[in-house]
């Protein structure tokens, strides 16, 4: 693959989008190879979670790549957004994804970084949703999405003046879950992660299902759909184990079963 690489850390994957040279902008080619690449993680049972970053100094991810805007019919641009999208394939990804920010996370990158289930930036990252600037809009799940983890109207002015905050403001917002001086980013990041990749496989894919579920449904049915998920939790060996481990008051070792 010529843009993205792999890294495998243990139970932890580290999946980056590597052409630093234009601050990682998402064209085609990151698209289609990402959902490959994506595709081979799911399949890998070693694999519990996965860490998403940008390589190179300066960007996560600068958007979109604004120079195939130029050339794509708007049936084509649709389908590379939505049909064949990496954002939908890291939404739909059935483990864990953590986005490990450092320096721009505009447009497309901020919607990539919102597609995961958790962010986490180092202090000098900046964020925007600039597409107005371009006299467009997102397309990518912004408006959705960061309606979903900031509010309206922090989403608004953030979308209707395409300016760029801070990463303590990202912080404030709710946008980021963590931020880090930059030397403690990858540490910091990859200790969540490591924790997180701990536990019962088969639990974190329902919990993922649930909690997206919440913002895509009424209570009523997300009562019910995370009812009907924590029955299914029941019919798996980890519960076994994670039930006995804590009886016989010994550490659960999870096999995803
Ligand atoms: N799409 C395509 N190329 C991009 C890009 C994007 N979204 N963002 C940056 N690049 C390219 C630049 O064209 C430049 O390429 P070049 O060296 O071949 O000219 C290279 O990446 C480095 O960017 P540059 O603009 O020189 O860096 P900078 O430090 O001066 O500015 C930004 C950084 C992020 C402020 C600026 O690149 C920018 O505004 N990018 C576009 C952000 C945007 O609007 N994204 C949303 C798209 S919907």
């Amino acid at each position: 693959m010529e843009t993205i690489t792999i890294e495998r850390r243990g139970r932890v994957a580290l999946l980056t989008i590597n052409r630093p040279d234009k601050l990682n902008a998402l064209n085609s080619a990151v698209h289609s190879e990402g959902v490959a690449a994506l595709d081979e993680l799911r399949a890998d049972s070693e694999v519990r979670v996965l860490v998403l970053t940008g390589s190179g100094e300066k960007a996560f991810i600068a958007g979109a790549d604004i120079s195939e805007f130029e050339g794509n019919t708007p049936v084509a641009q649709r389908d590379l957004f939505h049909e064949r999208s990496l954002f939908n394939s890291i939404d739909q990804f059935p483990k864990p994804v953590i986005a490990m920010i450092d320096g721009f996370c505009l447009g497309g990158g901020n919607e990539l970084a919102m597609a995961c289930d958790i962010r986490i930036a180092s202090d000098r990252s900046r964020f925007s949703q600039p597409e107005i600037n371009l006299g467009i809009i997102p397309g990518g799940g912004g408006t959705q999405r960061l309606t979903n983890l900031v509010g309206e109207g922090r989403a608004m002015e953030m979308i209707l003046t395409g300016d760029m905050i801070d990463a303590a403001t990202a912080e404030r917002f709710g946008l980021v879950n963590h931020v880090y001086p930059f030397a403690e980013l990858e540490a910091e990041t990859m200790k969540l992660a490591e924790k997180i990749a701990e536990k019962a496989p088969i639990a974190l894919q329902l919990c993922k299902e649930a909690v997206k579920f919440a913002s895509r449904s009424n209570l009523d049915e997300g009562l019910r759909r995370e009812v009907d998920l924590f029955a299914l939790v029941f019919s798996t060996e980890d519960k076994k184990e994670g039930i006995s481990a804590f009886l016989e008051k010994r550490k659960p070792d999870f096999k995803g079963k």
